[in-house]
């Protein structure tokens, strides 16, 4: 089973980066192989329609996405969204390579309101692609997790990772030419 963290947060000190380490650390207890992306590790060029649709980095991406069977998105609220450097590399996605797959969606707020509308966006681009979207939402505030996460919210992210695990094996161990163990 292959699972993707995507931080939409490269630098190594923001919370986003530090919840997706976390998540890393929760998948690969469940003995998975983790694949960690940051914009920067994905390196692709602003998909700003200028882009060849071949462009070898592009195809790399693909190919990348399409091995996996689940997914766990992070990312901090930004204006009321997930960030652009987020987006942009799922603008480089047909829908094959996450097409039946399972997510799970994490998003940080800096103020005092839950990142509810970044999770909802999220959600809509994940079932865009033709992923399937863990009913459980984490919201999480940027605080919270520099200072550390509670046994509680901690409990709460374990739970989205077990659904989201789970989940994936049961799509794939169903779907005859995907059989995962
Ligand atoms: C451009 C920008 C827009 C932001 N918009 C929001 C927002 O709409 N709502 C919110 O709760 N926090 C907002 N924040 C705060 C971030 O969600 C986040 O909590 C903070 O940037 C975390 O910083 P860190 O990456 O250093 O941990 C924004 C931050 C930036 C840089």
């Amino acid at each position: 089973m292959n699972i993707m963290v995507i931080s939409a947060i490269s630098r190594e000190s923001s919370t986003c980066y530090m919840l997706a380490q976390q998540l890393v650390g929760m998948c690969e207890k469940r003995r998975v192989t983790v694949d960690f992306v940051t914009p920067t590790n994905a390196e692709l060029p602003l998909n700003d329609g200028t882009v060849a649709w071949d462009l070898p980095e592009a195809i790399a991406w693909q190919k990348r996405v399409a091995a996996i069977h689940c997914h766990f998105w992070v990312s901090p609220e930004y204006h009321g969204s997930m960030t652009g450097a987020m987006k942009n590399l799922f603008d480089y996605l047909p829908k094959e390579p996450m097409r039946g797959d399972a997510i799970g969606l994490l998003a940080l707020a800096g103020g005092a309101m839950a990142a509810l509308n970044t999770l909802n966006g999220m959600a809509v681009v994940a079932r865009s692609l033709g992923a399937w979207v863990a009913p459980e939402f984490c919201a999480l505030n940027s605080n919270d997790v520099k200072a550390g996460l509670d046994e509680a919210a901690v409990a709460r992210v374990d739970a989205l990772v077990e659904t989201v695990i789970d989940m994936g094996r049961r799509l794939y161990s169903t779907a005859p030419e995907n059989n995962v163990p």
